[in-house]
């Protein structure tokens, strides 16, 4: 039987990494990567740097946002000729707005719900009826999941959506031995910055390498981790925010943590 693997926003940062290390691992061997995002050259240019395995690569270029998004990846699940599993799935594709949520486009904000989570929750449901025991799904959350953040607001809420979904989805499907993690990173040096500030901020501040954090995640899905948080520094962080009231949190980000928009 076919084995799948699927991974979204893989044409670039932390979906690029991941879909280099999955590539890598000897268990993927003879299982076919299936890679998603919406620029096709830059996915394919991407996907051809993936040589030297058994395993099939293949490319889908549209916008995942919203239900249309969703649907798009169950027509291509339901046009999957002869038996198939999807073994591991990563919801990786996703994006954020700095600024004050007053200063920022309200139309921009409402798509990245789409993407963040419409999405998101629509290709879980559409992909779990082809897991099966031993399948994950490793969704990418944000250590901005735990607190509500001032000038990253609707990012912060998209986040938290996230966290909780993924931690309730994982609950639900214990007894079917399908494993769920959210990866809740920091600051990760990818595209994330330059996008989030319209081009004003090229690069994440004291960003880390995004190949720790993957390599982490990926061990911590193997686990059957729930959450996976690389950094120590991470781990405090969100311990900590069970202590910082949410408003507080917001107040003081808002107040000293400005971000280019
Ligand atoms: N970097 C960080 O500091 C950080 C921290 C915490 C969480 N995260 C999360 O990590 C995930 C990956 O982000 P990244 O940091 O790796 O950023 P990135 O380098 O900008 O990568 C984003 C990826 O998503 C794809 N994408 C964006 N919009 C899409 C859409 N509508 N449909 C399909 N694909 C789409 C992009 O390709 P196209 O533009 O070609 O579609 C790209 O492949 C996001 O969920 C982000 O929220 C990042």
């Amino acid at each position: 039987m076919k084995r799948i693997i699927i991974i979204t926003g893989a044409s670039s940062g932390l979906g690029a990494e991941f879909a280099r290390q999955v590539y890598a691992q000897k268990s993927t061997i003879g299982m076919e990567m299936w890679l998603v995002a919406r620029e096709a050259d830059k996915l394919n240019q991407f996907a051809k740097t993936l040589v030297g395995k058994n395993i099939a690569v293949r490319t889908f270029a549209f916008d995942l946002s919203g239900t249309d998004g969703a649907k798009r990846v169950k027509e291509i699940l339901d046009a999957e000729k002869g038996k198939f599993v999807v073994d591991l799935l990563i919801n990786n594709a996703g994006f954020g707005t700095y600024g004050p949520f007053t200063e920022t486009d309200p139309a921009r904000e409402m798509s990245m719900i789409d993407l963040n989570c419409t999405s998101l929750t629509g290709i879980c449901g559409f992909v779990l009826p082809h897991m099966q025991r031993g399948s994950r799904i490793i969704n990418v959350a944000s250590l901005a999941a735990f607190l509500p953040l001032g000038n990253f607001a609707v990012y912060a809420a998209t986040k938290s959506y996230v966290l909780s979904f993924s931690m309730a989805l994982a609950a639900e499907l214990k007894e079917r031995g399908i494993s769920v993690c959210a990866l809740c990173p920091g600051s990760v040096s990818t595209n994330f910055a330059n996008v989030a500030s319209n081009g004003k901020r090229r690069d994440v501040l004291h960003g880390c390498d995004p190949r720790k954090v993957v390599t982490h995640c990926l061990r911590a899905s193997r686990r059957g981790k729930k959450v996976a948080l690389w950094a120590p520094k991470w781990k405090i962080t969100a311990f900590m925010s069970r202590f910082i009231g949410r408003y507080i949190g917001a107040r003081f980000t808002y107040l000293f943590n400005k971000r280019p928009h």
